[in-house]
């Protein structure tokens, strides 16, 4: 199916993309879907194009959740730039931009939020504990007002995706979850919108977490074990200029369950600040 080069459209209300999705699935349509907070960069485009592999319509979704940010998180201070995002997106394959405003998601009186267990728990979940509860609520809200194919989520945030996905399958909803590579900087520094806080010398910092995350893994297949290594990466961190790290963990790559040997496919999972900055990264062991 062909889509024009131009800019897509922006829709702001629920009912409006009930509407313009039923009139592509009318068409025989397959919908694909790419849940967003904005503050586009290349990670997000290229979720935008695998995605459009595998779909005729695209929709995409940029909302900054205030569910899933702490009172003391960055929710006023994160990045919105609805109209730069949306000159980002003209390669003609997001087919609609739906941006619905905070009293859309959440009218008065909204009082359901989604606890999902599983693979939220520990990580994310020791530092962030309202994190999940508010993504995958916010999700569940999003996939059912669009009711997509497949919609897509970058690995980067892994313990997210696989919270998604459980929360997709216990619901049944009729939605493939799809996992996308994380898009990586020349030093390896993972693509995220927070990068955009960082100053330089906290941007030279952060490119080694990458390269301490593969020294550990190295290690590993050196024959280091798992408790031993989590702390040499933590000691890393802090040598290469991290200000404190909230883990290094080393869990069972399906379910993130904890690993006393290495066994199966793994992941290695890592959350660190620098500065005001928290940063996440993870790769297969
Ligand atoms: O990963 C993100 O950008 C967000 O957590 C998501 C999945 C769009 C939910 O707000």
């Amino acid at each position: 199916m062909s889509r024009l080069m131009t800019q897509p459209q922006i829709i702001h209300t629920i009912s409006e993309l009930r509407r313009r999705v039923a009139s592509w699935r009318n068409g025989g349509a397959r919908i694909g879907m790419v849940p967003t907070m904005g503050a586009l960069h290349a990670g997000h485009l290229s979720l935008v194009e695998q995605v459009a592999a595998q779909a005729d319509k695209v929709v995409i979704s940029i909302f900054v959740n205030p569910t899933q940010f702490a009172p003391h998180e960055d929710f006023d201070s994160y990045p919105r730039t609805l109209e730069e995002d949306r000159a980002k997106l003209t390669t003609g394959k997001a087919d609609l931009i739906f941006a619905p405003s905070v009293s859309e998601m959440y009218p008065n009186g909204h009082a359901t939020t989604l606890t999902v267990g599983g693979p939220s728990e520990g990580l994310e979940t020791d530092f962030r504990p309202h994190f999940f509860g508010g993504v995958a609520t916010v999700v569940a809200k999003l996939l059912i007002a669009a009711m997509p194919d497949i919609a897509i989520f970058g690995e980067k945030d892994y313990q997210q995706l696989l919270v998604i996905r459980r929360m997709a399958q216990d619901l049944a909803l009729p939605t493939e979850i799809a996992g996308a590579a994380i898009v990586r900087e020349p030093d390896g520094l993972a693509l995220s919108s927070r990068n955009a806080y960082l100053s330089t010398n906290e941007r030279r910092v952060a490119g080694q977490l990458n390269v301490v995350l593969k020294d550990v893994i190295a290690r590993l297949h050196g024959g280091m074990d798992i408790s031993e290594a989590k702390i040499t990466g933590k000691n890393a961190l802090l040598n290469a200029g991290f200000d404190s790290v909230d883990y290094v963990a080393i869990r069972n790559a399906e379910n993130l369950k904890p690993l006393g040997t290495l066994t199966g496919a793994a992941r290695i999972l890592a959350a660190a600040k620098i500065g005001k900055t928290r940063l996440i990264d993870n790769m297969p062991v």
